[in-house]
């Protein structure tokens, strides 16, 4: 069945039902690699797919027209997710011409070594297809540093590539078809994914405002398109700028409960206080989906055990996970159980102030907490949910 964004533009893209992981993370919903074809008096192809996916991507173009009749084709982002199947693509669109950012032109040599005619193209400048035109936007660092949106002036649809994207297989296409596993997604995809370059959303989401574009759409290479493109633009307004929820992330790990002991303590004062708590033990759950809940907290609480006078390895490595994200605008405190020497709690609030958290005080107990050591647990809690509602 084709699916049609506006008249003459199509999805033609493929489902990716099985990724378990992309890049840097769990993507248990699948992805879909998304590609958008769109016929006037020049045939243009915004984007493609990973290679292997090429057949599913050939058969819904040849839905509508003989790929062969392609003229154009943009890289919005030369990744291998989008621009894989381009190999065999220019063995059948043999007089297309692509079009790519400076960057996106040199990583295209880089991967594919093909002297293919690439038009190098910045921000404001147009590519006409007959009566709808197309503009490019630099999209630098969001996610590479070659990549850009593409807008269809007549459609006011911004195909934006990874920007606006998630990672959720489905049989539709739409936003509003998919319900909320569709936002779901998308939080997570920026919290990973996005989250490092905050400060670029907020300068891009600006620019766009000053161009005075109108969108009516956004049509991301993963994912659901957005009808509604508001609800995704305020969301990554509010995400880029770290506004969190009422809420805090609890994250341990631990050798003989005594810090599990403290973590549930700790979690159950913040969440008596009125905010709500999640608590994740480090071994055993999804990091990305804990970094998720990062991104929608105004706090990260992280326990560790000490090990050979530093911080457990999961924790080391969690936390090494966390500071290539460094979401902005949290507060964070650290706790934990040691033995004969000290050295968890150090370790991570030197983790923690390295992101530029806002540091709160520590707690640490020595091997097993007793009923008191409990109860200071479950106050340090409320401490920290005190700072939570207070916000800032
Ligand atoms: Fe979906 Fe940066 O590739």
């Amino acid at each position: 069945m084709k699916v049609a964004l506006a008249n003459g533009v199509y999805w033609v893209g493929a489902i990716d039902w099985n990724l378990r992981f992309c890049g840097s993370y769990n993507t248990p919903r699948g992805t879909t690699y998304n590609a958008y074809l769109i016929v006037d008096e020049k045939i243009a192809l915004v984007d493609t797919v990973k290679t292997g996916f090429e057949d599913e991507m050939f058969k819904r173009i040849g839905e509508i027209v003989d790929p062969a009749k392609i003229d154009y084709i943009i890289c919005n982002h030369a990744e291998m997710d989008h621009s894989g199947a381009m190999l065999n693509l220019m063995e059948v669109a043999k007089k297309a011409k692509v079009y790519a950012t400076s960057t996106g032109k040199d990583t295209l040599w880089e991967h594919y070594s093909r002297d293919w005619d690439v038009e190098v193209v910045k921000t404001g400048d147009e590519l006409s297809l007959g009566k709808k035109n197309l503009m490019f936007i630099s999209a630098s660092m969001l996610h590479w540093p070659d990549n850009m949106f593409t807008y269809i002036k007549e459609d006011h649809i911004l195909m934006s590539n990874d920007a606006f994207g998630g990672h959720i297989a489905a049989h539709y296409r739409f936003e509003d078809e998919v319900g909320p596993a569709a936002m779901d997604e998308a939080t997570k995809y920026f919290a990973v994914i996005v989250s490092l370059y905050s400060t670029i959303v907020q300068k891009k989401l600006k620019e766009i405002k000053d161009m005075g574009i109108a969108i009516d759409m956004i049509a991301p290479a993963h994912g659901v398109i957005w009808r509604s493109p508001g609800k995704i633009l305020d969301a990554y307004d509010r995400w880029s700028r770290g506004e969190a929820g009422c809420k805090a992330t609890v994250v341990f790990d631990t050798m003989w409960h005594s810090t599990e002991k403290m973590a549930r303590e700790v979690t159950r004062g913040i969440a008596d206080k009125g905010v709500e708590a999640r608590l994740f033990n480090l071994r055993t759950s999804d990091w990305s989906e804990i970094i998720k809940e990062i991104i929608e907290s105004r706090a990260i609480v992280v326990g560790s055990p000490t090990l050979n006078m530093g911080m457990y390895p999961t924790v080391g490595g969690f936390l090494t996970f966390l500071k290539g994200i460094r979401p902005p605008n949290k507060k964070a405190a650290a706790f934990g159980s040691y033995g004969w020497g000290k050295g968890a709690v150090r370790d991570i609030n030197t983790a923690l102030e390295d992101m530029k958290f806002a540091l709160l005080p520590s707690l640490e107990i020595k091997y097993i907490p007793d009923e008191d050591e409990l109860k200071s647990c479950y106050e340090f809690g409320k401490e920290i949910a005190k700072e939570v509602i207070r916000g800032g």
